[in-house]
């Protein structure tokens, strides 16, 4: 019981400890070497330097910008360099002094891929030996054992936070270089009716303007915050009595045309532009992050992120347990106080669609919901659930990396 209470308290120090220190930042410290400027814009574009960032004990096996381009010509996507550029980053730190006197010559280093679980089995790897000569090369583990990748040198080391290298090459891996796909062609109302948010993809593809919008956003970055079925069902005869421009602006209202994975979420608050964002109509949100929860607000509802369907940029699903009312289509709930006096605790009993609420004073209020309270159990349990092995996970590798 002490070792759970030490360890808890030592997962709480390092998950806070993560989240205010300022570490190193990767874009700074490639930015002091004008060679390796491409390599340095594809971290900031894959977000891979904030993931970087974030770490410690790490090792950055930069190529230069000749290198750079010769990948580049081969016209990857986005998400293939991303998988490809996170084959070089080892979870593990190697200053030119480790580098040369790695023991018996030899190691395998996991990966940022491998650790992202985008790599199949046991790809991911990277051979990392002491050959002849006082070279050291580098191979990808799926590269039959060709280490044709060499040491250059060092260009910063923060002992043993960061540590970032010049390698001679891009590491050859077919399994990273392997083409994904085409997200454009990804269908977002699929994806949505296979996970618990049927009821608002369907909604969605019976306004073909609202899903049109959708569709032509995710190659250019995408975050979607659907309702979870539940709350949405409760919510749909006020959705069915909007205008027919409302209930676009309505739908449209819960797409971001920006990429946010849940790690830039978290570290991210503030008001978001949506889909239906057009001049006057500002049809905004604000997100805010409470602890390890993330909170969208409007003046009337404040709703949780409640799990992730997908996160692969550019395109980010995430299910929330209450439905957001943009403060355009409902007026402002009354006072928190009101709205206690006008809806007794009783009333969490009662079906939101059948008490008769008026409009504006939304049935679908926070409190107000059974279905909202399922969903919000089940979101708490997902989301710490996962927070607490992802961070067991980042201690383990911590003490074997002590
Ligand atoms: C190493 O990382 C830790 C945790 O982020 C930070 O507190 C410390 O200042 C860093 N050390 C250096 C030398 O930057
Ligand atoms: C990292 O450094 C870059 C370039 O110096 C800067 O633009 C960026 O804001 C920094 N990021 C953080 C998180 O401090
Ligand atoms: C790395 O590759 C070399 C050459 O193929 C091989 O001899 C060595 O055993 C590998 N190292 C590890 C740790 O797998
Ligand atoms: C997605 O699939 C649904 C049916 O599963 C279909 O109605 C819809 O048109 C598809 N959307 C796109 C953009 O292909
Ligand atoms: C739909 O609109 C009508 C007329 O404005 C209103 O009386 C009714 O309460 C509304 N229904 C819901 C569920 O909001
Ligand atoms: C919550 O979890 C229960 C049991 O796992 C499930 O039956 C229910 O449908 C879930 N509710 C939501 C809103 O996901």
């Amino acid at each position: 019981m002490q070792r759970l209470t030490l360890l808890l308290s030592l997962l709480f120090f390092l998950s806070t400890a993560t989240t205010f220190t300022r570490g190193h930042n990767i874009t700074h410290i490639l930015g002091k070497h004008p060679s390796f400027s491409t390599f340095n814009h594809y971290l900031t574009l894959t977000h891979l330097a904030g993931e970087i960032n974030r770490r410690t004990t790490i090792t950055i096996c930069a190529v230069d910008n000749a290198a750079m381009s010769e990948l580049l010509s081969k016209h990857p996507s986005i998400a293939t360099i991303k998988n490809i550029l996170s084959l070089h980053v080892l979870l593990d730190y190697f200053g030119t002094k480790k580098l040369h006197q790695i023991r018996e010559g030899t190691a395998l280093a996991a990966t940022m891929f491998q650790a992202t679980g985008s790599a199949p089995g046991s790809s991911g790897f990277v051979n990392i030996t002491d050959v002849k000569g006082g070279k050291v090369g580098f191979g990808p583990e799926d590269n039959e054992g060709n280490l044709d990748v060499f040491y250059v040198k060092s260009l910063e080391e923060i002992p043993y936070n960061i540590s970032v290298i010049q390698i001679s090459k891009v590491l050859p891996s077919d399994v990273a270089a392997a083409p994904t796909p085409e997200p454009s062609a990804m269908n977002i109302t699929d994806i949505m009716s296979a996970h618990g948010c049927k009821v608002f993809a369907d909604a969605l593809i019976a306004n073909p303007e609202a899903s049109k919008t959708y569709q032509d956003n995710i190659d250019g970055g995408l975050t979607v915050f659907c309702p979870l079925d539940d709350p949405f069902k409760a919510f749909s005869p006020k959705f069915k009595n909007l205008t027919a421009s409302g209930k676009v602006s309505f739908l449209e209202f819960f797409g971001v045309p920006i990429y946010q994975s849940l790690a830039m979420l978290k570290s991210n608050n503030g008001i978001m532009n949506t889909l239906a964002t057009d001049g006057e109509k500002k049809f905004d949100f604000t997100v805010q992050n409470d602890g390890e929860e993330v909170t969208l607000k409007t003046r009337s509802v404040t709703a949780k992120i409640a799990g992730t369907l997908i996160d692969e940029q550019p395109l980010a699903i995430y299910t929330t347990d209450k439905v957001l009312l943009p403060k355009e289509l409902f007026k402002a709930a009354p006072a928190p106080e009101k709205e206690v006096a006008d809806a007794p605790k009783s009333s969490k009993h009662k079906k939101p669609s059948s008490d008769g609420a008026p409009s504006d004073s939304p049935a679908d209020s926070p409190d107000g919901d059974p279905a909202d309270q399922t969903a919000d159990d089940n979101a708490s349990v997902t989301l710490h659930g996962g927070r607490v092995v992802a961070v067991v996970l980042s201690l383990c590798s911590r003490l074997l990396l002590l």
